[in-house]
């Protein structure tokens, strides 16, 4: 025996479509609609939903975290992160996998309008982020200035493609308001899009504050899905921040 333990902090991401091979097809019982059946279908036989289960992760989406961290560097031991549209808990998982904050360096802080159960070593609550209070308590539980702020946020889809498109846009505008108010020098910024990726406005903002703006889409999401992450790094607002609030006060 060796005496290695497998580190579950690290686990990559190409060991993931290990699952299951064959395709499982599910019969349409009387009760069940043909798109359960087929959202059924689709979920035994993704290889993410096998591996997050294997693995103990609340979330297939667990995986995209994981891939956009293998291809930026975004998180890592004693980080600040913030994860907004935590539940089920897929990433809020991963961020304290990497960011260990019961070594007692590091805050992994996170909410989402859902009621979710608590992630050991993250300190989660239940709020609408676009109530104004929400981002106050997010300040004092992350008790500085972040490293990475994280937003998966999505409200259930419509159907009618530019007012989800709408929807979306203000979730990420209203995230990166935030995240401009509280990442510290050098920090990033992931923030889930649909469709055409980050609008003209919010994208020059990311321009203006970050060293590399990028847009992506793992591995782990859906092929047929529009979604995509706009992913920044390099954060170097602080400045221009601390001159405005200088200016602000002369
Ligand atoms: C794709 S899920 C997030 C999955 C999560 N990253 C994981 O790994 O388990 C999107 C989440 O955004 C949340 N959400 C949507 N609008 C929100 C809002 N205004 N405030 C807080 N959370 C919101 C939804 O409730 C949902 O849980």
């Amino acid at each position: 025996m060796s005496g290695k333990k497998k580190s579950p902090s690290k686990p990559a991401s190409s060991a993931v479509l290990t699952g299951r091979t064959e395709a499982v097809r599910v019969k349409t019982a009387n009760k069940r609609s043909l798109a359960s059946t087929l959202w059924l279908q689709r979920q035994l036989n993704d290889p993410y939903v096998a591996e997050a289960q294997k693995r103990g992760y609340r979330s297939r989406a667990a995986f995209k975290l994981l891939q956009l961290d293998e291809k930026f560097n975004l998180l890592g031991a004693g980080k600040r992160v913030v994860d907004l549209g935590a539940a089920p808990g897929g990433w809020t998982q991963v961020a304290v996998e990497r960011v260990k904050p019961q070594n007692g360096k590091g805050q992994v802080v996170g909410l989402d309008i859902l009621e979710m159960e608590d992630v050991p070593g993250a300190h989660t609550f239940q709020a609408d982020f676009l109530d104004e209070t929400a981002p106050e308590r997010l300040k004092a539980l992350l008790g500085g200035p972040a490293d990475v702020v994280l937003s998966d946020m999505a409200a259930p889809t419509t159907g009618h493609g530019p007012t989800d498109h709408l929807r979306i846009m203000n979730l990420a505008d209203a995230a990166y308001d935030f995240a401009e108010e509280v990442l510290g020098q050098g920090g990033a910024f992931v923030c889930k899009l649909f469709q055409g990726g980050a609008e003209k406005d919010l994208l020059n903002r990311l321009k203006r504050d970050f060293a590399v703006v990028r847009h992506a889409k793992p591995a782990a999401s859906r092929a047929d899905s529009s979604e995509t992450y706009v992913v920044a790094t390099g954060f170097r607002g602080e400045k221009r921040r601390a001159d405005e609030a200088g200016g602000d006060q002369a």
